[in-house]
């Protein structure tokens, strides 16, 4: 982990994977990672930790399963939402869009339990920048 500030467009620009995050920043135990995402994740679920998005650019939707039902947020660039811990979620992005993720490190992308990962999809802990 580098100990130089991190300019976010140059990380963005420095790749090309969707739903493929880069870490770019820790603290404590927690990453700070950015990904490009365009079309569907995966429903999936972390059972102990929340997970915070940033939208960067675009917009992206969570599908989320709660107890009253199945509803969708929609994040417009400058949003921020937490995925509580415990609740199935699915990120939809309906153009390309990047984002902005805070969870401890270590977290998978996939979760603790999740549907059929797709191809397009990076199952990680989330990569160094290049
Ligand atoms: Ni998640």
């Amino acid at each position: 982990m580098t100990h130089e500030p991190v300019c976010l467009a140059d990380a963005l620009a420095s790749f090309t994977e969707r739903w493929s995050p880069r870490i770019v920043a820790a603290v404590n135990d927690y990453d700070v990672r950015i990904a490009k995402v365009e079309g569907e994740h995966v429903w999936h679920v972390h059972e102990h930790t929340d997970e915070f998005f940033l939208v960067l650019d675009g917009e992206l939707h969570i599908g989320l399963r709660e107890p009253a039902g199945e509803r969708t947020v929609v994040l417009p660039r400058g949003s921020v939402f937490t995925v509580p811990r415990g609740t199935e979620h699915k990120p939809y992005a309906p153009a390309p869009a990047a984002i902005l993720m805070f969870e401890p490190t270590g977290t998978l992308t996939v979760g603790d339990r999740h549907d059929e990962v797709p191809d397009h999809v990076d199952a990680t802990t989330g990569h160094a920048l290049g």
